[in-house]
């Protein structure tokens, strides 16, 4: 060990891991997981063992500054009108600060982050768009127009800020952060797009900006200096109509004189733009960080935290030496690892958990099962780590074996590897065939379509574990049921992963015909003007379109339904229709094909039964989804003692739902 407490030759983070004084707060080290209403717990609205266990967990892996989820403050709607709860926003008459017992829940989450040796920062936003300065649009792609503020209105708003600050500090918060980015209620009135008033709230940068001034103002006055008071606010709009860098440094410098925060939280994006500022895998790393340097030169001393695809300790570090921000917000790095700060500092990067910005994080928050807290169908979750969301299920049923059992795993995608990960932790002899020379199956898949290199990290994750928990993984093994009776196995697990799906039409088995897997993979021949059939909503058609634009061929994409990548959310769903957009990619709804021949293609309408024809087609491609691969657990059921069909193989859905099959089974060894 060094001096530090570090393992010698290990890395340096000194930076990283050096306590930070913001306001009457000292955070021990500069990661923070900035606030994210990721939906764990709080079915009754108020902090419960499942948000307590969810956030804590990253305090006790290293993060310094625990955000939480926000807190939603309440709108003045009139009796006769209804509450609105939509993915745009939640304009709610009660908010949770004001039920019984808020404190004291509350105050048992903010001690537990405490006793881990963090600090509680309480996000309170107003994230509706029921109300707005303006009656204009809010959201851009949504057409949202608000009920417009009057003074009185405005007035009982501005206090419902400082109620609700009055209430985290009793439970002990150490610092309350005023939402003002993300298309929150204040970010409406500092933006241009949004905020079009005539009055001493409206015009000029600096009138724009004193409703922000004028809360942050309150609060300080309400709660003094028991605890730290920032801000978030956006450091570039992206939006048409919205507010640039420049007009970013004035709008700060404006609030750092005019309210003396303790801290700025800064990011780039619009919900629905490209950039988002909870950017996919498709976007730069630290991609707004600049902004935040440029902002922290304007509002000096105060302190700036930047948050952005910022996964990487080794990036976090030098952000912070380069002078772009003193605090990073590391919080999908986070969520994939809550551990990875301790991780990180003890030199063991390999074993960090990274993450691969696939958002289905925040699409579930926002789209998902539910939607936010007005839906008790809503929960946490993550791709990489299927412990999300099952923070107390792992504490009560991880444990080591009882027995040691010889457990063989056939398949290594998602689903194989974790149940073979977490069966190996408990003590089990693992062996895992696959058939390929590869592991990673259909993530491996997705890593090779552009902008999505990054997906490759969850494989590489599972290859340091399978060294590290010595997991006997053979590679090129196209197993049949004898040879794996032959291994005489205790449990098999069939994770043999899917098999695309073609139409079942004239011409589809013809040699200019191929599977979207089969592009993607570079083990077909394409030729230069291709037809995509998409009969899937998912990331498939777009990553092979975009593969197929980025290699120079024609691409014309024809899709069962309204759109293509209809289930692609919506932090990721411009940047992934700009990439076609710019690689000439044309895309048609509502088309099936009936029949393919040498060089045309038939079509129907979806919905009519219209008929069309595309002619000088060169190749066709197929992007229709597949089915499970299951022979291989048909022919095993009945003969091996103990037998589970886990992932795609069971059937075909998402990387989190394969990852959390596998956990499961894995733990039930
Ligand atoms: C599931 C999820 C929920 C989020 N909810 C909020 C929120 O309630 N308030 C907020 O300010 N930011 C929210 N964010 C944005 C994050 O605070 C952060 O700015 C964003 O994830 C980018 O940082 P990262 O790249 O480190 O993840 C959320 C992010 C995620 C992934
Ligand atoms: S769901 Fe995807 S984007 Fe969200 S933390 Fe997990 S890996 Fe990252």
């Amino acid at each position: 060990m060094g001096t530090d407490g570090r393992p010698e030759g290990a890395v340096k983070l000194d930076l990283l891991f050096s306590p930070l004084q913001v306001g009457p707060m000292t955070v021990p080290n500069r990661i923070c997981e900035t606030t994210n209403t990721i939906g764990a717990g709080r079915l009754d609205f108020l902090a419960d063992d499942v948000y307590t266990e969810h956030h804590v967990q990253k305090a006790r892996g290293g993060v310094g500054w625990i955000g939480g989820e926000a807190w939603i403050l309440p709108a003045p709607i009139p009796d006769e009108a209804p509450q609105e709860l939509t993915d745009g926003g939640f304009a709610i008459r009660i908010p949770a600060y004001y039920m019984p017992g808020f404190v004291e829940r509350l105050r048992s989450f903010v001690d537990a982050v405490h006793e881990a040796g963090s600090v509680a920062v309480c996000q309170i936003g107003h994230g509706n768009v029921l109300f707005g300065p303006s009656a204009v649009p809010l959201l851009g792609s949504q057409h949202f127009v608000p009920h417009e503020l009057d003074d009185d209105e405005m007035e009982w708003i501005i206090s419902s800020f400082a109620d609700a600050a009055e209430q985290l500090v009793a439970a002990g918060a150490d610092a309350i952060e005023v939402h003002a980015s993300h298309e929150t209620l204040p970010h409406f009135f500092l933006s241009p797009a949004t905020n079009r008033r005539t009055d001493r709230w409206g015009g000029d940068t600096e009138a724009r900006t004193r409703f922000v001034v004028e809360i942050l103002r309150r609060v300080r006055d309400r709660i003094g200096d028991t605890a730290a008071v920032g801000v978030r606010v956006s450091g570039g709009e992206y939006r048409p109509g919205g507010y640039d860098l420049l007009e970013a440094q004035e709008i700060a410098g404006y609030i750092a004189e005019g309210a003396r925060p303790d801290f700025f939280s800064v990011d780039v994006g619009h919900l629905w733009g490209d950039p988002t500022y909870v950017a996919p895998s498709y976007a730069p790393p630290a991609l707004g960080a600049a902004h935040a340097k440029e902002i922290r030169r304007i509002v000096a001393p105060i302190p700036v935290l930047y948050a952005g695809r910022v996964f990487d300790p080794l990036l976090a570090e030098q952000l912070l030496a380069e002078g772009a921000c003193d605090l990073v917000g590391m919080t999908r790095a986070s969520i994939a690892d809550p551990e990875f700060p301790n991780k990180a500092r003890e030199g063991r990067f390999d074993e960090i958990r990274a993450c691969i910005g696939c958002n289905r994080c925040i699409d579930n928050a926002v789209h998902g099962v539910g939607t936010g807290l007005a839906n008790v169908m809503q929960r946490a979750m993550c791709s990489v780590n299927p412990v999300i969301g099952n923070e107390l299920l792992w504490r009560a049923s991880y444990r080591p074996a009882e027995t040691r059992r010889r457990v063989v795993v056939v398949g290594a995608g998602a689903a194989g590897l974790e149940a073979a990960r977490v069966a190996a932790m408990r003590g089990h002899e693992v062996i895992v065939l696959e058939r390929s020379g590869n592991i990673g199956g259909q993530v491996r898949l997705a890593s090779l379509a552009p902008g999505r290199d990054q997906f490759a990290n969850l494989p590489t994750y599972y290859q340091t574990q399978i060294k590290l928990l010595s997991i006997d993984l053979r590679l090129g093994v196209d197993c049949d049921a004898e040879a794996v009776r032959a291994l005489s196995p205790d449990v098999v697990i069939c994770a043999t992963g899917s098999i695309p799906l073609a139409p079942e039409i004239p011409g589809v088995d013809g040699p200019n015909v191929h599977q979207a897997w089969d592009v993607l993979e570079g083990t077909c021949s394409v030729g230069h003007r291709v037809v995509v059939l998409s009969q899937e909503d998912g990331m498939e058609t777009p990553s092979v379109a975009d593969a197929l634009a980025s290699r120079g061929h024609e691409v014309e994409v024809f899709h069962h339904w309204a759109g293509i990548a209809g289930n692609v959310g919506r932090y990721a769903i411009a940047t992934v229709l700009r990439r076609l957009e710019a690689g000439g990619v044309k895309t048609h709804a509502y088309q099936r094909a009936v029949r393919i021949d040498r060089d045309r293609v038939e079509l129907v309408s979806s919905l009519t039964g219209f008929s069309s024809v595309v002619e000088g087609v060169d190749s066709v491609v197929l992007s229709c989804g597949s089915r499970p691969a299951t022979d291989l657990y048909r022919a095993l059921k009945g003969t091996a003692p103990e037998i589970h069909l886990v992932g795609a193989a069971w059937a075909p859905r998402g990387i989190h739902e394969a990852t959390e099959m596998g956990m499961l089974v894995g733990l039930a060894l």
